[in-house]
């Protein structure tokens, strides 16, 4: 089919490569000329598993990038606005982008059209977009708008993309509907995992998924509630382990037995420094405005956000609890994402806390695998390693703040040698207290009883 993507953020780009994946003739809209140029080189802007993959196999072929939006949509069967939609002061979604990518979308409706919704937008967007092509003198019957929501995340989203736990279609219109099944074909029917060169499916996805059919509004809706649902969970979580600290339980054992049971399921239970990125936080407030605008006060998000918040402190509180005092030390800082595999730092805790130790006169030495680049661009008063062994070199104490795989395999020896005081205090829970105690770390983490580092006390006790 012929696709038009409009926008070229996470959630276009990936949705542009990996329709290309699954055969599709798509194009690509930005106004961005600088980085059209760069993805019509085929360079991948975002750090995203496979996406570097698909843009050099089918850029130039089967997907291509342009700034002529209403080209793009003239030559499109089916368009997916998938543009940025901030949060503004107040909460609410800023739609001016959906808004002004509408009435351009008008002018390119020469034919039949679906176009859909793939940004996460408040509950009856929709009817408001259907206005302003009208308005754009896009005549009623010529398109149907409806709602595609997206629920890759970043880091795994190609193949969130490509194996999704479910496909949601909302839709009043049966022809519209009939189109964007015809675009999920590949999919929906086993037919893309069972090619010799797809992309291999992750464990436990469902095969093929399945396509849920609702109404236009209860896809909008639902997308804002799984993004408010899922953040509830981590600050649930973040909660009990702030319990457990207080009597010495182990929230590790605690999610053990309550992912057990299959009403709640292991997924998504895990305690950190609070939750982050470009969706979580927007999304819960712009939900919480969408509810306020019907009449319903919906606390509980409030408290959600809270905790959240709240979770970054204690975590600070942990590093001066461990270090004692915070100005002149020099701190190692592992991770700057606002989780592992993305080089995204919008709203990163680990940029919360960062700035926090800088603000009350620590050095900071900072290593992220991805997110260095654009971290530099923001943040120029931190140094930055070429590795965590580098970034731990001399530093008064480590501090874990985004759960990278690689940092969890460090050899932890070298790292205490790199150390000036074996001290660790992790975010991430990415290490077994226990270990990091035989490795002789004075080793503080999150939600779980703290062992005293073995070593350190051996080492003491021979002297
Ligand atoms: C999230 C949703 O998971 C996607 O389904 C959705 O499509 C996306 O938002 C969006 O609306 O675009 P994403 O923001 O990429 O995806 O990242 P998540 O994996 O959901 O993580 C969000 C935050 O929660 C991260 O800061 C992560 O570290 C934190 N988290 C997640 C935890 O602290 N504990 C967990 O158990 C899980």
């Amino acid at each position: 089919m012929k696709i038009a993507i409009i926008g070229s953020g996470y959630v276009g780009l990936v949705a542009a490569g990996c329709f290309a994946e699954l055969e599709h003739e798509v194009v690509c809209v930005d106004r961005d000329e600088a980085k059209l140029a760069r993805l019509s080189r085929g360079e991948c802007p975002i750090h995203e598993e496979f996406l570097p993959e698909l843009l050099k196999d089918y850029v130039g072929n089967r997907l291509r990038f342009t700034a002529d939006l209403p080209a793009a949509v003239a030559a499109s069967e089916v368009v997916f606005i998938a543009v940025g939609t901030p949060g503004s002061d107040s909460g609410e979604a800023d739609l001016t982008s959906v808004e002004s990518v509408a009435r351009e979308v008008a002018r390119g409706i020469n034919d039949y059209k679906v176009i859909v919704e793939k940004s996460t937008v408040p509950v009856c967007t929709a009817q408001r977009l259907a206005t302003i092509l009208e308005q754009g003198g896009a005549p009623r019957g010529r398109f149907d708008v409806v709602s595609n929501p997206e629920f890759l995340r970043e880091g795994s989203a190609v193949c969130d993309f490509l194996f999704p736990d479910r496909i949601v279609i909302g839709s009043s219109s049966a022809r519209a509907s009939d189109k964007l099944r015809a675009v999920y074909a590949p999919l929906t029917s086993g037919a893309y995992s069972m090619r010799a060169d797809a992309i291999p499916a992750p464990d436990g996805a469902p095969l093929p998924p399945p396509l849920i059919q609702t109404s236009t509004r209860s896809a909008e809706l639902l997308k804002h509630a799984a993004n408010a649902y899922l953040a509830m969970r981590v600050s649930f979580i973040n909660a009990v382990a702030n319990l457990c600290e207080s009597v010495g339980a182990s929230v590790e054992e605690v999610c053990a037995g309550l992912g057990a049971d299959s009403r709640i399921g292991p997924e998504f239970l895990q305690p950190g420094i609070g939750y982050g990125g470009a969706c979580f936080p927007k999304d819960l407030a712009a939900f919480h405005a969408v509810a306020r605008e019907c009449g319903y006060d919906f606390a509980l998000l409030d408290e959600v956000k809270r905790i959240n918040e709240m979770q970054r402190e204690r975590f600070l509180g942990k590093v001066r609890e461990a270090l004692w005092t915070i100005k002149g030390k020099r701190l190692a800082v592992l991770g700057l994402a606002f989780k592992g595999g993305t080089d995204d730092i919008r709203e990163s805790p680990a940029i919360f806390v960062v700035e926090q130790l800088l603000a009350e006169g620590a050095t900071v030495v900072a290593y992220d695998p991805a997110a260095m680049p654009r971290a530099r661009e923001v943040f120029t008063e931190l140094e930055y390693a070429e590795d965590a062994y580098e970034a731990a070199d001399g530093a008064d104490g480590l501090l874990i703040l985004t759960d990278w795989e690689e940092f969890a395999a460090l050899e932890l020896a070298r790292l205490r040698r790199a150390l000036r005081y074996p001290i660790v205090v992790d975010g991430r829970n990415l290490f077994s207290p226990e270990r990091m105690a035989e490795e002789g770390f004075f080793y503080h983490s999150i939600g779980r009883p703290q062992p005293r580092a073995q070593r350190a006390l051996k080492l003491r006790k021979a002297s």
